[in-house]
């Protein structure tokens, strides 16, 4: 039986670490989680993605009472940016949250699987990584890609 690991690399920043545009990124996804409609879990997220043409699209969770029909900042993000630029490719995605407690999560929030697949789509479709920053309240996650997030993806057959 052969073995070989998978192994993610992790940057871990504090805000000012960050350049000026995650820095604008950061706060536009944490802006983005005021505008979330999260009346069932009370859980805010918020992503904000550029795009090639420089362009930045937000999104939020958006729930629903029927809950699997509600959906996820970063899906809402992505969709929205492909709907609106569809001739344009992802560069970065940063993703914020704040709790229950109405204040920004103290360590980094990270996308589910779902969002993660979703989010490999536009990677996949741009030919180059879209690199993506989590946040916490005062530490930032950076990960070179969306694959990274997801080892082993599904990809067309
Ligand atoms: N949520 C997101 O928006 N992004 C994620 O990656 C994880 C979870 C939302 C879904 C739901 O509205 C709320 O957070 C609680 O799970």
């Amino acid at each position: 039986m052969k073995k070989f690991e998978i192994k993610v690399p992790v940057d871990v920043a504090s805000f000012d670490e960050l350049s000026e545009m995650e820095q604008r990124l950061v706060v536009m996804a944490r802006e983005a989680t005021h505008r979330s409609y999260a009346p069932y879990s009370h859980f805010c997220v918020g992503a904000a993605i550029l795009l090639d043409g420089e362009q930045i699209v937000t999104g939020s969770n958006q729930e629903n009472v029927a809950y699997p029909s509600g959906t996820c900042a970063e899906r809402t993000a992505c969709f929205y940016a492909h709907a609106q630029y569809p001739d344009s490719r992802f560069k970065m995605i940063v993703i914020a949250a704040r709790g229950t407690d109405g204040e920004f999560v103290e360590n980094p929030v990270a996308p589910c699987g779902a969002c993660r697949q979703a989010l490999l789509e536009y990677e996949t479709l741009a030919g180059h990584d879209v690199k993506v920053i989590l946040c916490g309240k005062d530490k930032f996650y950076i990960l070179p890609s969306v694959k990274s997030l997801l080892p082993l993806a599904f990809v067309e057959f």
